[in-house]
């Protein structure tokens, strides 16, 4: 049986998949969220927040103020989004790319990031080099991305070579993901670890995106016959 995520299920579902993006990104974050200490009018970065459904949520659940970063969807279509849920006083669209953010160093409390971080972060200077100054001393860091139950000689798993793209080279393990942080000696990681069910979690965006975009998230994971994919969660907090 799948875990209930109960700060999700007061949400519309219909609004959900009208702005999702990828495997349901609010399971996603309410399952980060449990690794984090949020408090009300804490500065929180979403970085490739998509279509903000995440900001939205942050701001909802934990009175947050929040930066709705991405680079595919413009602020000013964010904007219209953030209006209509309510919360534009508290969560702010910004349209940057990952390596062109316009944020002082030290200025988060928090920087999450769902189901985005392995498109620029899986390059090992990013880190060191970018996020990592974006938090305060003591502030905390958090991402879940897809990935895979263990890392692969050729780097992909045999069952899925008919569906592997150069894209997909950037899905590593929860070992591999640890060390990339823990080794910048930046952070202490409080959590890392494969989300229960990935499968199951990931389903409902499959079927929706076959649908209605025409995606192969449901052949593919189907073809996992071996569960190599995997959903991996990581918190840390910055010495
Ligand atoms: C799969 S979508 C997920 C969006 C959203 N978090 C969700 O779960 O619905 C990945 C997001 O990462 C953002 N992204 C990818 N590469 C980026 C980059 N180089 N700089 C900033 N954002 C980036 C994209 O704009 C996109 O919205």
């Amino acid at each position: 049986m799948m875990k209930k995520y109960s700060r999700t299920a007061k949400y519309d579902n219909n609004w959900i998949s009208e702005n999702w993006m990828g495997p349901h990104p609010l399971w996603l974050l309410e399952e980060l969220c449990e690794r984090l200490e949020l408090e009300p009018g804490m500065k929180v970065l979403d970085m490739g927040c998509g279509k903000g459904i995440t900001s939205v949520f942050l701001a909802k659940e934990f009175g947050v103020t929040v930066f709705a970063n991405d680079l595919w969807i413009s602020a000013t279509d964010n904007l219209k989004r953030f209006e209509e849920a309510g919360v534009a006083d508290k969560v702010f669209p910004i349209h940057a790319e990952a390596h062109a953010l316009p944020y002082a160093e030290g200025f988060f409390d928090v920087a999450i990031s769902i189901d985005s971080y392995h498109y620029y972060g899986a390059d090992e200077s990013y880190f060191p080099g970018v996020y990592s100054k974006l938090v305060k001393p003591g502030g905390q860091f958090g991402i879940v991305v897809p990935g895979l139950t263990r890392e692969f000689e050729k780097g992909y798993p045999d069952t899925l070579e008919e569906y592997w793209d150069p894209e997909l080279f950037t899905f590593h393990s929860k070992d591999w993901w640890r060390h990339l942080w823990e080794k910048t000696g930046i952070v202490e990681i409080t959590a890392c670890y494969d989300m229960e069910d990935p499968k199951e979690v990931w389903l409902p965006w499959a079927k929706w995106s076959k649908e209605n975009l025409g995606f192969n998230d449901l052949e593919f994971l189907n073809a996992d016959t071996d569960n190599d994919i995997a959903l991996i969660v990581m918190s840390a907090i910055k010495k």
